[in-house]
Formats: structure tokens, sequence, C-alpha cells
């Protein structure tokens, strides 16, 4: 299987984290979406120990919460140790809500308004990774008002393509996120943040992008990171002690993908901070990451109904199902790849579907060509896995679908983290 959460009984029944998916399908309905918390709780503490044995004490990994954002998601991080990003004044709401402690949250975006540096700064947020200059001037006026000194990262464009799909390429100089390095501009921004006496200048943060594969592709961002830090230095006088890399590893969301050893590769990360600190007489920065699909993605399965089957002769067929795009987008947007699974059975005849959704557009697939027992028909149960990352959290209500509840399996039970919309309240805000 494409996970070892994911099994499958003498008799077909699929199970997800040990526990059958049919039955949990029974109990809570469909759509539904499962959440591993075991394997949550798992993918936390490898990066924990991977920063302990290669960073040092200091070093933190951040969960990127817009991976899936939801109360008891900040629970769970909170437990294992780890901070967050926030990316909006509703995750550090949902956070603070969930008890998370205000000042491990790392706040995000290239588009803070006024009302929400105000509203993080009067949560007492840890520290904001400032985008561009026309935040860090707001941030530096709202911050001289309450007269306090806000932590702050700068957030530097390193002028990398990642290699990855195009939706989620951050790293290159003309991305809308960041500074540029390799104009100059880094430079200045830099400096202006150092002549305000309102923010306090912790260190740099850059994100090069999304499903990284490649082998060198943070040993790079690290080669280009610490030379501007050097230059930091020289130019300016100033040792930054904080640099965070960001998130973006890679998971598997078929069998042919990679495995990524993400310890192994932290270990190799640290090597060269290591090598280039030493080279220009630098300290070792403490060193912070973002990681958000590969703690959740493969802690998740959506499990849907079977409510038409449609064979065009000569052309194809289709398995429409319960959801669809409304709650799961990701084909729709990136053309991303899934596994799909019958839930009941898996022997005997196959065919190639489309798993089609139920919203009213063509284009509404959820994953096209997969391979279902022949004889799958209305009432059949589906899973499509490795949905933890940028599913929930992606969701909406287009054609006024409700959302489906989120179902966290934990120690062999199971309980509602996120319980099901009804028509009510999607209809909710309606005047
Ligand atoms: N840090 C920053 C500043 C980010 O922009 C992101 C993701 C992360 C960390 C976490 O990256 P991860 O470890 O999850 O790759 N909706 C897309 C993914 C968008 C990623 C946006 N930024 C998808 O469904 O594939």
């Amino acid at each position: 299987m494409l996970t070892d959460n994911i099994t499958r009984r003498s008799d077909g029944t699929l199970c997800f984290a040990g526990q059958s998916v049919p039955e949990l399908a029974g109990r809570y309905g469909t759509p539904l979406y499962l959440m591993d918390e075991d394997r949550i709780r798992a993918n936390c503490r490898m990066y924990r120990e991977a920063f302990r044995a290669h960073f040092g004490d200091g070093a933190l990994p951040l969960y990127a919460s817009k991976a899936a954002c939801f109360k008891q998601m900040y629970r769970i991080v909170a437990e294992e140790g780890l901070g967050v990003d926030c990316v909006s004044v509703g995750e550090i709401h949902t956070a603070l809500q969930a008890g998370f402690p205000a000042e491990k949250i790392y706040y995000h975006g290239d588009g803070k308004t006024d009302a929400d540096i105000a509203y993080a700064l009067a949560q007492g947020v840890g520290c904001f990774v400032v985008d561009n200059g026309n935040e860090l001037i707001t941030l530096e006026e709202e911050a001289a008002a309450r007269g306090i000194r806000q932590k702050i990262l700068l957030r530097i464009t390193p002028g990398i393509d990642p290699h990855t799909y195009q939706a989620v390429n951050t790293g290159a100089v003309d991305v809308k996120f960041g500074v540029p390095v390799e104009t100059g501009q880094a430079m200045e921004f830099v400096r202006a943040a150092l002549s305000m006496e309102h923010v306090e200048v912790a260190g740099l943060h850059c994100h090069v992008g999304s499903m990284v594969f490649g082998e060198d592709v943070y040993q790079r961002t690290i080669d280009i990171m610490l030379a501007f830090m050097r230059e930091v230095k020289d130019e300016l006088g100033l040792e930054l002690d904080e640099l965070n890399l960001g998130g973006g590893y890679g998971v598997r969301y078929e069998e042919s993908d990679p495995a990524i050893d993400i310890p192994a590769r932290l270990g190799e990360v640290a090597a060269n901070l290591k090598k280039r600190t030493a080279e220009y007489g630098l300290r070792l920065p403490r060193f912070l990451m973002e990681p958000g699909r590969s703690i959740v993605a493969d802690a998740g399965m959506t499990v849907y109904t079977v409510c038409s089957v449609k064979r065009i002769p000569g052309y194809k067929s289709y398995a429409i199902v319960d959801g669809g795009m409304a709650d799961n987008p990701r084909y729709c947007l990136y053309g991303s790849r899934y596994t799909v699974l019958h839930a009941q059975r898996s022997g005997g005849l196959r065919a190639i579907f489309d798993l089609a959704g139920r919203a009213c557009e063509s284009g509404d697939i959820i994953q096209p060509a997969i391979s279902l027992p022949n004889n799958t028909a209305r009432g059949d149960l589906v899973a499509v896995c490795t949905t933890g990352a940028y599913n929930y959290a992606m969701a909406s209500h287009y054609n006024r679908l409700p959302k489906p509840p989120v179902v966290m399996l934990h120690g062999g039970e199971s309980y509602v983290a996120v319980r099901r919309e009804t028509i009510e309240d999607v209809c909710a805000m309606d005047v």
C-alpha cells in the first residue's frame, strides 16, 4: 500500500489507521475526511527529533497550518511542541481559540491589511514574517503607537526555481512573495528594517516552493541565504540570529512517487549550514522550517459514496461520487495525482473510470483514469488517499455543498474534530 496506515483485511475491507473504512463511513456518513492523529503526531516527532539531532536545542519546526487548519490540529501541534505558521487572521484566531501560545505563532502573508496587523499585534503574535516594504512601514507605525518592539523576520526571495508546479513555486526572483536578493532590493529591505525603532529584526525567511523533491534545492537555498547573511554583516554590521527556510518537502501521492527520507535530508541541510557559517565566519543561526504537507498529507483519507456509474461505449466510464471539487479542488487546480481505492473489495475484474464529483461542471474530476472493480456500483464506497493536506483547507461551498466533517482516528478510537456542515450552516450568512 501507499503508506503503512492503509491496509486491507482478507475479505477486502479497506482499513485506515487500523479501522474499517466502511464502518467509519457507516457511523459518520460520506463524504468524510478521515485524519490519522497518530500519524500526525509521528510526523511532528520526526521533525522535532531531526531538528534536535541536527540543528541543536533552539531549532524549531513550525507547522504550516494552511495545510489543514482547525482547532484540534493546533492542539495536537502544541502538544507535540512545534510552533505554527499562520497566514491570516482567521488562522491566528483559530490557533488562539485552541489555546495555542501566541508567542509560537509566525505570522505570514503578502497582503496584510492595517486591521490584520493591528489584530496580530494586539494578540501578541510572536513573530511577523514581513513580506515587503509597505507592510514594514505600517508595522513600524502600529508597533510605535502601542509602544512595543515587535520581533520580525524579513521574507527574502532567493531566486531559486525548485522545479515544482508553477502555482506553488515561490522562490523565483519574480514571484509575488518576499523581496529578491538578485535585484539588490533585499539589502535595502534589511537596511530599512534596521533603521526602525519598533521592529526587532531577528533574521530572514524564505520559502522556495511546495512538493519539492530535488535533492539540492535546500542546499542551494542555504548557499544563497548564507551568502546574503554574510553581505548583511559586511554592509550593515548585523549578524542575523534566525534563519527560516520555509516548507515544501514533497509527499507520495502514488506508488511511483519517490519517498523522501526527511531526517536524512535535514542532516544534509545542517551539514551545509555549518559549512557555510564556518566559511563566512558567521554564528550558526537558530534554524526554523515550516512543513505543512509532510506533516498532514499521509494522515488523511477522503471517503465517498458512489452515486452513479456511467459507461460511454468507445469513450470512457465515470464513477460519480457524493463529493468532488468542493472538498478536493487539487486535480482541477494543479492536475494533482491521487491513489483511489475501492473501500469494500479489491479483487476481481477491474476497469478504468474517471472519478467525478457532483458539482455542476464537467471539469469536476477528482482523478481521471483510475482502476476500480468493474462491478463498482451505486452505493459503493471509494477512498481517495493522502488527502490530509490542502483538502479540507481548500474546501468551498461551490454549488452550496456543505463541507464534510473531519473525523480523527487515534489509538483505535474515532472522534469528530470538525462537525459536518448542514444546509443551514451554508445559508447562515444570507440575509
Ligand atoms: N511556508 C510558506 C511560506 C508557504 O507558503 C508554504 C506553502 C509552506 C510553508 C508549507 O509548504 P508545504 O510544506 O506544505 O509544502 N495548495 C497547494 C499548496 C500551496 C502551498 C502554499 N505554501 C497544494 O494543494 O498543493
